[in-house]
């Protein structure tokens, strides 16, 4: 396949080349005869990893499943996505993990990486399943994942090989309950005393740790103290606030952690640099799930579109949008051949209209959730192609071919 005129990064600058990729591969970069696709116009990002999606597959699957996810995904941008372990069952032992993967070998249409879940005792299920990544929740959110105790988490902090991505649920459960007692809400203080215990205990057990959805300026800061902290950021947290969105979307706003205040949403626009990776925390929820209480909110197909509208208002580069959106995940999440625009890595690509400007609506849009908490925004930017090993999956910003994403975690 040849990508004509597409305009990109290579070797850290703006290029404007024909892209040939062979065999799923980019080959070459220059000036190639032949049919191709013509990206005039575009512009092409590395296909685009997210590290932290919610696909509900086993056992939530009104909300979601492997093949719709995996659409939004692609709609998104998203050439490679890495599912969360809090499904039904969860993904915590060596059998579910095998279960999980089979459903996600028939279902799956874009790349993917299956997070092991770690529970107080599961350490010998961790030993045979030998998962590549695990996440931990310190506090309690959807699903029923919890290792609230110190004991647990330092032992999980040194048993699991240390070169491997160990994700954290920052939020201090027991915090969380005396807050819960006091009517004082789920402040930032549990994610802060959360961060502060994750970090000293890593760096006792001298590892590194990922901190998922840090939502304040303080908490990336507190993680950053240790040195070999990792910390991603949401969109819905940089770009939704209490004040304004809790009051216009009501319960549906909920989500763990919460969306802060106004100020600490600008303040957490200030930690920008220090953010190793954005995870759309892709959380879908039925409306019926949302009106009872469901925490959680759908990211996946306006996380990309949002930064673009950012970088279009000159609020973020699009150099930070393609390292942490792609470059940094797959280096911290070991995706050797994914990440970058380069010969020899997997042919993936998301190309896009920097100028289009578009009404965001879920009308059209891929997950099952049908719905989305950034209905009627205005954005400036827009996925129009995806390109995934070589197929053209996305044109025209719809799915228009599913081809079989294979297994990279
Ligand atoms: O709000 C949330 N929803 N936070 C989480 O950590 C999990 C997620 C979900 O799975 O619904
Ligand atoms: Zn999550």
């Amino acid at each position: 396949m040849i990508i004509k005129n597409a305009k990109f990064y290579l070797g850290g600058r703006v290029v404007s080349k024909d892209i040939l990729i062979e065999n799923g591969k980019f080959k070459g970069f220059g000036k190639f005869k032949g049919e191709g696709i013509d990206a005039k116009g575009l512009f092409a990002l590395p296909g685009l990893i997210d590290p932290h999606v919610h696909l509900r597959d086993p056992g939530l699957t009104s909300k979601e499943d492997f093949r719709s996810g995996t659409r939004a995904a692609l709609a998104g941008g998203f050439t490679t996505i890495l599912d969360m372990p809090n499904t039904k069952p969860p993904t915590t032992t060596a059998a579910t993990l095998r279960k999980k993967a089979e459903i996600a070998k028939k279902k799956a249409v874009c790349d993917y990486g299956l997070h092991f879940g770690a529970t107080k005792n599961n350490f010998a299920e961790v030993k045979k399943a030998k998962p590549k990544s695990m996440k931990l929740c310190m506090g309690e959110t959807t699903g029923k994942l919890l290792v609230d105790d110190v004991y647990s988490t330092w032992r999980h902090f040194e048993k699991f090989p240390k070169e491997k991505p160990l994700l954290l649920h920052a939020e201090d459960e027991e915090t969380l309950r005396a807050m819960e007692k006091l009517k004082k809400g789920r402040g930032e203080v549990a994610e802060k005393i959360a961060v502060e215990k994750a970090r000293m205990l890593a760096a006792q057990a001298n590892r590194v740790v990922y901190f998922a959805h840090t939502t304040t300026f303080e908490a990336v800061h507190l993680a950053k103290i240790w040195g070999r902290s990792l910390v991603e950021a949401t969109p819905h947290h940089l770009f939704l606030s209490k004040e304004k969105d809790g009051k216009r979307l009501k319960q549906f706003a909920n989500v763990y952690p919460p969306l802060r205040s106004e100020a600490e949403r600008r303040e957490l626009w200030g930690a920008l640099y220090f953010v190793d990776s954005v995870g759309s925390d892709h959380a879908p929820h039925t409306p019926q799930d949302k009106e009872a209480g469901a925490a959680g909110l759908p990211g996946l197909e306006t996380s990309l579109a949002l930064f673009l509208n950012a970088y279009n208002e000159g609020r973020v580069e699009l150099p930070w949008i393609i390292n942490r959106m792609a470059e940094s995940p797959a280096k911290i999440f070991g995706l050797k051949t994914k990440g970058r625009i380069g010969k020899g890595y997997d042919g993936d690509l998301t190309l896009v209209d920097l100028k289009e400007k578009w009404n965001v609506s879920a009308d059209g849009f891929e997950s099952k959730c049908g719905w989305t908490p950034y209905e009627g925004f205005r954005l400036k930017g827009r996925v129009k192609k995806v390109i995934l090993k070589g197929k053209l999956v996305v044109d025209g910003s719809r799915v228009v071919k599913e081809i079989k994403g294979k297994r990279v975690l």
